[in-house]
């Protein structure tokens, strides 16, 4: 397995529509892994194949150590209303609250391209949105008001200068404090 370049917002691959998987590859299943590596490496919940620069409908998520690999993932309901704190992987150091779904149920693929349905609320939940949202281009600091978008963007200012290329060598980050974006 291997730890992946992340790619940061700048990166024009982040806002990129992906191309839905027709055929589950080992290729794609050891990407599936590297992204997990990478998710661990990152100290994040979740990832999603733009992230790494890649255009297949791919992404991981690991809430309270249940991995999940979502292939050609799509909500099928959502529930109430919820705002959470949201951080990521590719907006370092940038956080704000959104607003999204309180319970969503989101069908997939898995792994070895069969048919499945998760429902997530909390951290789960958001997590789901938040995946879902960056194989269609979105970013959480979409759903900000104009000010708050302002003021991330803002924060990202002062961060992208870290990340030559828009690209996030974990490697380089070795000695870096404990996050959880
Ligand atoms: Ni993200």
């Amino acid at each position: 397995m291997a730890v992946l370049p992340i790619h940061v917002l700048g990166s024009p691959v982040l806002r990129e529509e992906t191309v839905p998987i027709t055929t589950v590859t080992d290729e794609l299943r050891r990407l599936a892994d590297d992204m997990f590596e990478t998710m661990h490496a990152a100290k994040g919940v979740g990832l999603a194949a733009p992230q790494v620069g890649r255009r297949e409908r791919l992404a991981v998520v690991e809430v309270e150590q249940v991995r999940i690999v979502l292939i050609n993932p799509e909500i099928v309901h959502r529930e109430g209303d919820i705002t959470w704190e949201e951080g990521c992987l590719s907006i370092p150091d940038v956080f704000g609250d959104v607003r999204r779904a309180a319970k969503v149920a989101v069908r997939a693929l898995d792994r070895d391209g069969k048919p499945f349905e998760i429902e997530g609320t909390e951290l789960l939940g958001v997590c789901l949105q938040h995946e879902i949202d960056h194989l269609h281009g979105r970013l959480f600091i979409d759903h900000l008001s104009f000010l708050k978008k302002r003021k991330a963007l803002a924060a990202w200012d002062d961060e992208k200068a870290k990340y030559p290329a828009f690209i996030r060598d974990l490697a380089l980050e070795v000695d870096t404090a404990d996050r959880n974006d």
